[in-house]
């Protein structure tokens, strides 16, 4: 017991500090999403040699960060350094529609990339995911 209490105040410290900051928290898996989305389009668009395992590896990454951001949309933190729109609180159905179609478009394309032959197996579902990106950030993120 004795060893499993500084294990424990750590992670309690730990959660507490990320609780602290919801828009912080987002915006750090959303930078995310930006480095794996962008090494994911660098091999669909050719500019780097498509390998599958790699590509695999980033499409089941991104379905786990896409569970992540949703849980700091917190009441209240529409206000601060962010670019959340009002909506996301007024239009909680809304949001939690664009939610729900960009991880079953994310899941949709770990599925595919599990599975692909060549690059053409994923230009279609991965351009189907970064439609929900775009759709969501039309209605919810300011610019
Ligand atoms: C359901 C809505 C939604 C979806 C889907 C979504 N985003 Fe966002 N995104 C947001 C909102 C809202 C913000 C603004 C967050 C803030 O500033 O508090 C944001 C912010 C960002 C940012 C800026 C982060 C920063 O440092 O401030 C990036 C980059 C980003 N999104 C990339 C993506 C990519 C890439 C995808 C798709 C793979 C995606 N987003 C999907 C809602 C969404």
């Amino acid at each position: 017991m004795k060893k499993l209490l500084p294990i424990a105040l750590c992670c309690a410290f730990l959660s507490h500090a990320f609780a602290a900051d919801p828009i912080k928290s987002r915006q750090q898996v959303f930078e995310q999403y930006k480095q794996t989305v962008g090494s994911m389009g660098k091999m669909v668009n050719g500019d780097t040699a498509f390998d599958k395992e790699m590509f695999a590896k980033l499409a089941a990454h991104m379905d786990e960060l896409a569970q992540q951001p949703w849980q700091y949309f917190t009441p209240g933190s529409d206000k601060g350094k962010t670019e959340a729109r009002p909506e996301i609180w007024s239009k909680p159905a809304e949001f939690k529609d664009a939610t729900d179609k960009h991880k079953a478009a994310v899941a949709k394309l770990k599925t595919a990339a599990a599975s692909a032959g060549s690059v053409d197996d994923v230009k279609a579902p991965f351009g189907a995911m970064q439609q929900t990106c775009k759709a969501c950030h039309n209605q919810f993120r300011a610019d």
